[in-house]
């Protein structure tokens, strides 16, 4: 990190802190936000969980340092943590539970003197987040401490919704809750430093900007392959599938960063109002096309996995859809993403109009080795002139080899602390994102004929092949 803004100090009441996402990635981004020194001594971080469990037995076989391969174990950071660390046991149906966690709340704000912001974070599966929500709004847990005033703010993980009807509801209930600009809808992908560089890359470097449209750049392809299966987040994964867990976030936000119009300013405010009028120019995927617009797969134990033989859950998903505007008329967009692939690997590819010729491609890499790549064609040394590919590459690693740099989950962390929005996504673009993949979901809710399984190992690209752009 190059330069180090102090946060204020805050209470972060985290819902659902023994489960995988926080102890994957949210306790290891706290540990290391106290081991940079970003994290106010005064902080309070409240870990809200059904059973009862001491700060040690959360701890235990948490990985803190999973993102610091080189760097030695901190101890004193780990001692700090456990110190800001209070458990907080609750069912999260109970009335009566919601209003005893208020009271405690106020109790850390009396001792350390202060009135602090809030941050409630929910890391529960998504079909809880109206009930806890709604006890929250009736416990008064929203609002500010009683001897004085600090914001409170939601953070919810994506998926938002189940489709564009539940997501609708979703918005409507939480905002009896909280205001909009209480709300911070994460999507750890927009936090990701390499997605946050697109911006960079296309509004400061004018060379490209002029070639930003239908009548040089071809084809757009995106897509998210993983190695790793479910991983046991049978709960999690299996009402929702590739579509809704990563499509419809991830990867239709990383559409909108690669295409919207140059913002007036870089900030929140005009990055928003861009990416909305996008979204909302993505044409819904046609699924009466000849044509497939659309390919769903399941990798073969899945089944057995979730211990379910009927499940028709897709493990792999594809789209291929449109812009409707006057930038992108006519250019075809791919994207896909798959569990139990032949790799781990997420990019964007711009494939440019070439004629005869081999195309250039200019490939944002998001994973492994972020960076950015241009194809261009070269004369191979010698007598005649043949041709061949070369490869310009910007990577991170060699460029900025002296610099740490956050990973997405702590963005997310201190951007929500600071109160920044630009990093998260507004209830408008989430529903712009379900139109767009809703008429897939009608289809495949219909009859899963078209479900094919693969062998774990399989080359995404093949998979991808009836909807290659
Ligand atoms: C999450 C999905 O949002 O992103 C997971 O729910 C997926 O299914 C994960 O594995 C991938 O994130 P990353 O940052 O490791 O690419």
């Amino acid at each position: 990190m190059s330069e180090v803004i102090p946060l204020e100090p805050s209470i972060i009441v985290i819902f659902g802190i023994s489960g995988d996402l926080s102890k994957r990635y949210l306790l290891p981004a706290l540990f290391h936000l106290i081991k940079v020194g970003l994290l106010d001594s005064q902080t309070v971080i409240v870990g809200v969980s059904r059973q009862s469990i001491t700060n040690e037995q959360l701890l235990d076989g948490v990985d803190l340092h999973h993102d610091e391969a080189t760097e030695p174990a901190d101890t004193e950071a780990q001692q700090r943590l456990l110190s800001q660390l209070r458990m907080v046991q609750l069912d999260l149906d109970k009335l009566e539970d919601y209003q005893r966690l208020k009271q405690q709340l106020e109790d850390i704000e009396a001792e350390q003197g202060i009135c602090m912001n809030r941050l409630i974070y929910l890391s529960i599966p998504p079909k809880i987040y109206g009930s806890i929500v709604e006890l929250i709004g009736q416990a008064g847990i929203n609002g500010s401490c009683s001897h004085g005033n600090a914001k409170s703010r939601l953070l919810i993980e994506k998926p938002f919704g189940y489709d564009l009807s539940s997501a609708q509801n979703l918005i409507d209930e939480t905002g009896k809750v909280f205001h909009e600009d209480q709300l911070f809808r994460i999507d750890h992908y927009l936090a990701k430093e390499t997605v946050q560089n697109i911006l960079t890359f296309r509004f400061e470097n004018p060379i490209f900007e002029a070639l930003w449209n239908h009548e040089h750049i071809a084809s757009i392809e995106i897509f998210a392959g993983e190695q790793i299966g479910i991983m046991g987040r049978k709960v999690f994964y299996e009402p929702l599938g590739a579509l809704r867990d990563f499509i419809q976030s991830h990867l239709l936000q990383l559409l909108a960063i690669v295409t919207i119009d140059q913002p007036e300013q870089i900030d929140s405010l005009h990055i928003h109002q861009n990416k909305q009028a996008l979204l909302d120019n993505l044409q819904p995927v046609d699924m009466t096309a000849e044509t497939p617009n659309a390919v769903r797969g399941q990798y073969q134990d899945y089944r057995q996995e979730v211990e379910n033989p009927e499940s028709s859950t897709e493990t792999f998903a594809g789209i291929k859809t449109y812009i409707n505007n006057d930038r992108w008329q006519g250019v075809p967009i791919s994207i896909w993403t798959g569990k139990g692939l032949a790799e781990k690997r997420t990019e964007i590819v711009v494939t440019f109009k070439s004629g005869d010729r081999p195309a250039n491609r200019l490939i944002f890499r998001i994973s492994p080795n972020e960076g950015i790549e241009i194809e261009l064609l070269a004369k191979k040394p010698g007598y005649a002139l043949d041709l061949q590919t070369a490869h310009m590459d910007f990577s991170y690693d060699e460029s900025f080899n002296d610099y740490s740099h956050p990973n997405a989950y702590e963005r997310v962390l201190v951007d929500a602390i600071r109160g920044d929005h630009t990093l998260f996504a507004t209830s408008q673009e989430v529903l712009a994102a379900w139109r767009v993949v809703q008429p897939v979901i009608d289809k495949w809710h219909a009859n899963a004929d078209d479900l094919i399984t693969y062998a774990m190992g399989t080359e995404g690209s093949d998979l991808a092949k009836p909807i290659e752009a």
